[in-house]
Formats: C-alpha cells, sequence, structure tokens
C-alpha cells in the first residue's frame, strides 16, 4: 500500500501572534493546509491519505476537510507535541487500521509547503518503493557556515550542502524499527525524520525538490506565497 501522510500537528509559534497555528491560516481563498492536501488528492496512487493535526484542532480539521474535499481516502488523525511524534502516531494508525506490509510505504509532508509538484511526489514515490527512506532537497544556494556561540567552526564545500525539505518517504517496517531502536533522549531531540533511518545505518535517497516549494514559517513567508498563488491564477 502506498499511503501519504500531511504532518500538520504543529503550533507555527515563528509566525508570531495569529489566532491559529499557521496551516489553518488562509492563503488567498482558502487555508494553507487544504491548498496542500488538494495536491495529494490529485494522486490516484495513494491507497489512503493522512492528515495529523493538533488534538484541539481535531475537530475543525475535520470541517475543513468535509467543506473543501471530497474523497474518501482522506484521514484525520491526532498528531503528537514534537514532530516525529506526529509521524508516528499516523504510522499507529496506519497499522491499527491496515495492518503492516512488508512492502508498504509512506510519502509524508509539511503541511505548510503548499507548492509540492506531482514530480516531486510521484519522484518521491519511484525511490521509496526502491530504497528504504527518501528525502527531498535542493543544492544549498548560500555557502553553509557552520558554528556556535558567534564563532565558525567549518565552512563545507557548498558543492556537497542541500538544504531538507518534504516529502521525506519511508518503507514503513523499516522507519519503525529504526525509530524503536532509538533512545529516548534521540526521540526527543531528533527534528528531522530521515535522520531516524540515517542512525539506524539506512541508506537515505535524495530526490530533487524545488525552491518554490518553501515551507511557510515566517509572516514573511506567507506573504511571499500569498504572492505566488495571486500570480499563478
Ligand atoms: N508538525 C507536526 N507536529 C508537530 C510539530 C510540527 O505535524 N508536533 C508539522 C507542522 O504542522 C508543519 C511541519 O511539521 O506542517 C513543519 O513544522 P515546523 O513549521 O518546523 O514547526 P511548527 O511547530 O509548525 O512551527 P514553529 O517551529 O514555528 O513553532
Amino acid at each position: 500500500m502506498i499511503y501519504a501522510q500531511i504532518l500538520a500537528g504543529g503550533k507555527g509559534t515563528r509566525m508570531g501572534n495569529v489566532p491559529m497555528p499557521k496551516q489553518f491560516l488562509s492563503l488567498a481563498d482558502k487555508p494553507i493546509l487544504i491548498h496542500t492536501i488538494e495536491k495529494f488528492v490529485l494522486e490516484s496512487r495513494f491507497d489512503a491519505i493522512l492528515v495529523v493535526c493538533p488534538a484541539d484542532w481535531l475537530s475543525h480539521t475535520q470541517d475543513l476537510v468535509s467543506k473543501y474535499v471530497s474523497d474518501e481516502r482522506v484521514h484525520v488523525v491526532t498528531g503528537g507535541s514534537e514532530r516525529n511524534e506526529t509521524l508516528m502516531k499516523g504510522i499507529e494508525y496506519i497499522r491499527d487500521n491496515y495492518g503492516l506490509h512488508d512492502d508498504d510505504v509512506v510519502i509524508t509532508h509539511d503541511a505548510v509547503r503548499p507548492f509540492i509538484t506531482s514530480r516531486i511526489i510521484n519522484d518521491n514515490i519511484e525511490a521509496v518503493l526502491a530504497n528504504p527512506a527518501v528525502d527531498t532537497v535542493v543544492p544549498a544556494i548560500d555557502t553553509i557556515v557552520q558554528g556556535s556561540e558567534e564563532k565558525i567552526d567549518d565552512i563545507p564545500v557548498r558543492s556537497t550542502m542541500y538544504q531538507g525539505q518534504t516529502p521525506q518517504s519511508f518503507n514503513i517496517k523499516t522507519l519503525i524499527e529504526s525509530y524503536e531502536a532509538l533512545s529516548d533522549a534521540q526521540k526527543e531531540t531528533l527534528s528531522d525524520s530521515c535522520k531516524i533511518c540515517l542512525l539506524a545505518g539506512q541508506p537515505v535517497k535524495m530526490v530533487r525538490g524545488e525552491n518554490f516549494n518553501f515551507k511557510i514559517t515566517t509572516p514573511y513567508d506567507l506573504r511571499v506565497a500569498t504572492a505566488l498563488v495571486e500570480t499563478r491564477s
């Protein structure tokens, strides 16, 4: 089975003083989350599409899905307090409702990256059917400088540097085994899902993203996204 999991369980604190988590804010004519879900329902290869949201926003998310999306593959599920916890709540939902099979895969995507394309989704599907884990990346444009406390430790060669986006896609059994091998401290501090598999020694394949597949994080990003939607319509 091929699953999609849209991660919408965050708070969006970097968006500043807004009345709701950023995935529910309007982008032109509808919530950001709906723009993203619509990209996934266009893909017939998905057997089920999970939308994983904060517990407090479950009925709001269900109302939005009923209003904007008519596709029986879409299911709204409660997420967790950390991003990887949200990811694993979706995996538990899959296990409990569909069972787990060796070749099951999941394409996970940030709800706040509404400019995902069919090409990126399908490249992820092809890659994860042949590899245990997949990350979507773009080559770094700026030089990446590594350091702390205002002091540079290293300036890695830019041609080997990429910026991670989503989707991140996994063979589900590999993801569960890799996650269970982590310590509690690692589970709490890991901010990147592909690193779960990397730490377990699994190879992670790279798929090319797009610079416009950016994550809406700040008010500036929302202004850029609004301008993009308006110029495209
Ligand atoms: N996410 C999630 N569950 C969490 C935290 C994040 O599903 N517990 C999701 C967000 O909803 C978002 C994506 O992961 O679609 C990327 O999260 P990010 O924007 O980095 O984090 P937020 O918590 O949403 O925002 P902030 O860090 O500004 O508080």
